[in-house]
C-alpha cells in the first residue's frame, strides 16, 4: 500500500499563494514521480476557500493520480439549516477525497467533543469521503469508544502526540510505534499515520517502520521545497 503524506496547511495561504504553491510543487515533484519505486500518495488539504483552485491546478497538471485533496473539517451535521458550516454534500465535487477530523487544534479551540467528532465521521462515510481521525494517546480509547467497530475499520487514524504538534522533533520512534501499534490491535483502521514534527531530516527513522502507512506534516508542507524534500528523503 503506498504511504501517505498529507500536507496540512491550517489556515495559512490565501487563495493566490496556494495555486503557486501547487504550480511549482508540480513542477518539482514531477520528475520524482516517474520514479517506479516512488510509491507515495500525496495529499494536499488547503482552506476551504482554496481548495476550488487547488483542484483545478492538479487537473490540469495531469497530477489526478498522484495528489488528492483532503479537507481539514467537515460540518457534523447533513445539508441543511447549519450556517457556517461546510456540509459532505457542499463538498461533494469538490475533488476532496480525504477529510481531517478532531485535529487537536479543533478540539482545543473549538471545543469539539468526541461525539462531534464521531458524528464528522459518520458524515464522511456517508458521502463517500475517507475520515482521517486525529487522536492522541491519553483521549484515545474515550474516542474511539463514540465509534462503532465497523466504523473504525473504515477510517484512517493520524497518532497526534499533541507535545510534538509545531516544533522541529518528532515523538521518539519507539515510543510513537509502540501507541501506533496499540492503536491497530485494539482497533483495527484502515491505517494508522503519524503527525507531529515531521520534516525532512526528523522524518528518517520512521520511514522503516511499515505499521506507519504515512505522515500528517504541518510546518514543513507550507514551503514547497521542504515538502518537496520531505517527499524525497528516501529517494534522494
Ligand atoms: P506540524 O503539524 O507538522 O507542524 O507539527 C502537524 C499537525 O498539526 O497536523
Amino acid at each position: 500500500m503506498k504511504k501517505l503524506y498529507i500536507a496540512n496547511w491550517k489556515s495559512n495561504k490565501n487563495f493566490e499563494q496556494s495555486t503557486a504553491w501547487i504550480t511549482e510543487f508540480s513542477k518539482q515533484i514531477a520528475p520524482h514521480l516517474l520514479q517506479k519505486d516512488f510509491e507515495k500518495e500525496i495529499v494536499i488539504a488547503p482552506s476551504f476557500p482554496a481548495i476550488p483552485g487547488v483542484n483545478y491546478f492538479i487537473g490540469a497538471q495531469k497530477m489526478k493520480d498522484h495528489l488528492f485533496l483532503a479537507s481539514q473539517d467537515i460540518s457534523p451535521f447533513p445539508a441543511g439549516s447549519y450556517t457556517g458550516a461546510v456540509s459532505a454534500v457542499n463538498l461533494q465535487d469538490s475533488g476532496v477525497k480525504y477529510v481531517i477530523v478532531g485535529h487537536s487544534e479543533r478540539r482545543k479551540y473549538f471545543h469539539e467533543t468526541h461525539q462531534d467528532i464521531a458524528n464528522k465521521i459518520d458524515q464522511c462515510l456517508e458521502n463517500n469521503l475517507t475520515p482521517i481521525m486525529c487522536v492522541d494517546a491519553d483521549i484515545m480509547s474515550e474516542q474511539f469508544s463514540h465509534l462503532t467497530d465497523e466504523v473504525r475499520k473504515k477510517i484512517i487514524v493520524a497518532y497526534e502526540p499533541v507535545d510534538y504538534i509545531g516544533g522541529t522533533e518528532t515523538q521518539p520512534v519507539d515510543e510513537a510505534l509502540k501507541v501506533v501499534q496499540e492503536i491497530i490491535e485494539r482497533y483495527s483502521p484502515m491505517r494508522v499515520i503519524y503527525g507531529g514534527s515531521v520534516n525532512s531530516d526528523s522524518i528518517t527513522p520512521f520511514l522503516k517502520h511499515d505499521k506507519i502507512s504515512g505522515f500528517l506534516v504541518g510546518g514543513a508542507s507550507l514551503k514547497v521545497e521542504s515538502f518537496v524534500d520531505l517527499l524525497i528523503t528516501d529517494h534522494a
